[in-house]
């Protein structure tokens, strides 16, 4: 009988899956292609006659501040890059689709930096400050019926400067959309999912839903959400009436419901399992809306002695801090580059991202969700008090309630994110004006989502002299840097939970490396004890032994969260190098050296020293590089895991064998150098485990081309990452090779950037031509809106040109 019941109810459950998908109630449109863009202002732009047959087409998403030059003179300085910044004006003529008949239509911009302000057919719509929110427009009562022309004019006011501490990009860098839905449907982001308790057996699954009701009377309405696991198999149903709900039948109005999932499966960072609730407004007796969102299944617990955990099982976080630039592309999102950010962040063992220090693209946590990152989602860099002229304090008093909320409300249904920060450093923690705030933007949060801990970044230790701290407000304590007091977190800070939530700000260029690798060096150039002059040729060594005077090398800190348990975990300062914030150098110096990958993507040595700490995966990595001067004493240090012990070999003579002491991070040994081979063998039990070889590299003899992938989708968007290295007749890379390379593209593609990682390079990003440094360049081919093939052809002065094929689909 219970079986019968079961089966009608699928029956039925699914009859009004299909009869919802034929009505379609509710249209998303990509709203990105065909924009003209103007760089510069011109007010009568926003006049719906007004011609703009002379501008520029581009799709969207586009920052305009990549395409230019460098140049010291840029009023957005080297911390922005030194690229130029202004006032841009977008605009786009379309007409409504032909389901926007007696619909609602609004425009949904992810992010536009900055002071956005957009008109529709004339009518001024709004403006928003904040580069990094996401927002939308109503449309519809400004929008002409049938087949008329629209025009949207956006204008983006980047011109007051200095506004950041790093690269922001300039103009609508991130996606836009049109929304048509009914005129009783689910408000933006207007669902909220939680899942209050778990349990092996079951997962009781909760839902919010915003209801927008512009249509007056509306009669007999209800509300179901369908919850499909990742095979598309419907699993539960929630339901609730509409009907004598306060606020119905006209406005916004909110239900909560509740429904249930058997055996639920948990999201975690190995295993990333998503659920999909649609939910349908049903009203008499017809499909009005449909709105989907993704979800998972997890708990997670920071506790005072035992760090974090999550879903039961104890979790160190393993983060790094991510800026928002995609190094060579800029500003502008793109999925793929994003998603080889983070296949290179995973692949090193990394489980978790700090967003730093503002709201990321959506797009950025999907791909978190369905990779297993956890996400710190930070708000604010400061507050009432700046830390440039014209930066967000100058918007803070009039939007930031409004900024946070829809912050939360756009991501609270992400299994990723997991903690909510409302600000890095922030000034006020200084003074008692920063504890009536705290309160006041942990209320908001709180107001919105209560689920997840909130945090801010501090970097004031002392509790009498910190005011955010004072607020008694936050649920985790996050520390940047100090890592010295960590071991002794407990006893000073009575039943505070710890967080490190930014660490290191360790300094390093690709393949550089300078002796003595134990000196350990500090900046900034002055006034600091340990005085490093630095290199005049803007490097710094990639060993891990140079830092911020604030912060340390890599395996300092490492050494110590490892240690204890009661510390949760840290984030690395940085992931990835990113544009602007060039310590230590001033210009030409252009993008940061903190990263533990370069710019180009390229990993720096401290890379494998994390994936052999932080992953299972075997490492034995050797370095550095084997081209030296004769007689030079040069330093070789290896990481490994999963070994007992490595041993040396130069020339096949042995040069003796290293274990790790406990608390050891690397091994090294001090070589004379000689051309010819280096050798590591590492040894478990007695039996060699892994090799690695460094050859003494002759003179460049080819070009070896390496794309991350041979076939793209013919989507206009997607990537292909070509690696470039200049090796020798034998294969070898040549370490200090800086061949200038040429690059011609012919078939469906184009080429998106180019990039080396060395971060005083003052060459454009977009031109077709770029040096190597250090043996490496990077090309990435970006596939057109049509299928073919794509060859790409690589020319350097003096050598064989390289050919690869690509294939667009
Ligand atoms: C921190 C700051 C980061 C970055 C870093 C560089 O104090 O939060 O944004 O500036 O220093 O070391």
């Amino acid at each position: 009988m219970k079986k019968l019941v079961f089966i009608i109810l699928l029956v039925l459950l699914q009859g009004s899956v299909s009869n919802a998908q034929q009505l379609s109630p509710r249209t998303i449109i990509d709203f990105n292609n065909d924009w003209k863009f103007f760089l510069g202002d011109t007010a009568i732009a926003k006049e719906p006659g007004y011609n703009d047959n002379s501008w520029r087409t581009l799709n969207l998403p586009h920052d305009w501040s990549i395409e230019g030059e460098f140049s010291e003179k840029h009023p957005g300085t080297p911390n922005q890059a030194a690229l130029p910044t202004g006032i841009g004006w977008y605009r786009k003529t379309f007409t409504l689709p032909a389901t926007a008949k007696d619909r609602n239509v609004f425009i949904e911009f992810d992010g536009v930096y900055r002071n956005s302000e957009v008109w529709i057919n004339g009518h001024y719509l709004g403006k928003r400050p904040n580069g990094y929110i996401s927002f939308s427009y109503d449309i519809t009562p400004w929008c002409d019926s049938g087949a008329a022309q629209q025009v949207i004019a956006v204008k983006v006011d980047n011109s007051a400067q200095p506004s950041s501490r790093w690269y922001t990009g300039s103009g609508i860098y991130r996606n836009v959309r049109l929304v048509v839905a009914n005129k009783i449907a689910i408000d933006q982001w207007g669902t909220f999912i939680t899942t209050p308790n778990i349990s092996k057996h079951v997962a009781i699954v909760r839902v919010q839903a915003t209801i927008n009701n512009t249509n007056g009377n509306i009669g007999q309405g209800s509300l179901y959400t369908y919850i499909y696991d990742a095979a598309g198999t419907l699993v539960s149903k929630g339901y609730s009436s509409l009907n004598g709900a306060p606020g119905w039948p006209s406005g916004k109005s909110t239900y909560t419901y509740s429904t249930a999932i058997n055996a639920p499966k948990l999201w975690s960072v190995e295993t990333p399992y998503l659920y999909k609730a649609v939910t349908r407004v049903m009203v008499n007796g017809k499909v009005v809306d449909e709105y989907v969102t993704p979800f998972g299944i997890r708990y997670f617990n920071f506790d005072v002695q035992q760090g974090f955990s999550l879903n039961g099982k104890q979790l160190k976080i393993l983060g790094v801090c991510m800026h928002h630039d995609l190094g060579a592309l800029g500003a502008a999102v793109n999925v793929r580059a994003m998603e080889r950010q983070l296949q290179l962040l995973k692949e090193m063992g990394c489980n978790a991202i700090r967003t730093a220090h503002n709201p990321p693209a959506p797009e950025f946590l999907d791909l978190c969700d369905k990779m297993g990152f956890l996400v710190m989602d930070e708000a604010f860099d400061m507050w009432r008090k700046k830390k440039n002229k014209f930066d967000y304090n100058v918007d803070f008093e009039q939007w930031h309630k409004q900024d946070l909320e829809d912050q939360i409300r756009r991501d609270r249904n992400h299994p990723s994110v997991f903690i909510w920060s409302i600000g890095n450093e922030i000034r006020e923690q200084f003074d008692s004006t920063g504890i009536p705030i705290t309160k006041e933007l942990v209320n908001i949060v709180k107001q919105l989502d209560t689920t997840r801990p909130v945090t801010s970044a501090l970097t004031e230790t002392d509790t009498t002299k910190n005011f955010i701290y004072q607020a008694n407000a936050l649920d985790l304590m996050g520390m940047n840097y100090n890592q010295q007091l960590y071991p002794e977190f407990l006893q000073r800070y009575p039943g505070k939970k710890f967080l490190a939530t930014e660490t290191m700000s360790a300094l390093a260029s690709r393949g550089h490396y300078d002796m003595p690798s134990d000196s350990i060096r500090f900046w900034p150039l002055k006034g600091q004890k340990f005085v490093e002059k630095g290199n005049p040729d803007f490097t710094v060594s990639a060993y891990d032994h140079v830092a911020a005077y604030w912060g340390s090398t890599h395996e300092q800190t490492w050494k110590i969260i490892k240690q204890y348990e009661f510390l949760s975990g840290l984030f690395v300062w940085s992931g990835f190098d990113f544009l602007g914030e060039p310590v230590p150098y001033p210009w030409p110096a252009r993008s940061s050296y903190y990263g533990i990958i370069d710019l180009a993507g390229f990993p720096k040595d401290a890379y494998y020293m994390y994936q052999s700490e932080w992953s299972s995966k075997p490492v034995l990595h050797l370095f550095p590089h084997w081209n030296w001067t004769p007689g030079k004493e040069v330093d070789v240090w290896a990481y490994y895991n999963n070994a007992d012990e490595v041993e040396l070999f130069l020339n096949n003579r042995s040069l003796g064998v290293k274990r790790k002491q406990p608390l050891d991070i690397h091994v090294q040994w001090r070589v004379k150098y000689e051309p010819g081979t280096l050798k590591a063998l590492a040894r478990k039990n007695g039996q060699i485990v892994s090799v690695k070889m460094t050859n003494t590299a002759g003179e460049p003899a080819r070009l070896e081309l390496v794309p991350d992938r041979k076939i793209l989708h013919a989507d206009g968007k997607d990537l292909s990452f070509v690696t470039i290295r200049i090796v020798d007749k034998n294969g070898n890379l040549v370490p200090d090779a800086a061949n200038n390379l040429t690059v011609e593209i012919s078939g469906e593609g184009v080429l998106a950037g180019m990039d080396n990682g060395y971060p005083a390079s003052l060459e454009s990003f977009k031109v077709p031509s770029h040096k190597a440094y250090n043996g490496l360049c990077l090309a990435i081919i970006q596939s057109k809106q049509k299928a073919g093939p794509i060859r790409v052809t690589f020319h350097a002065p003096g050598l064989p040109s390289g050919t690869i094929l690509l294939q667009s689909q």
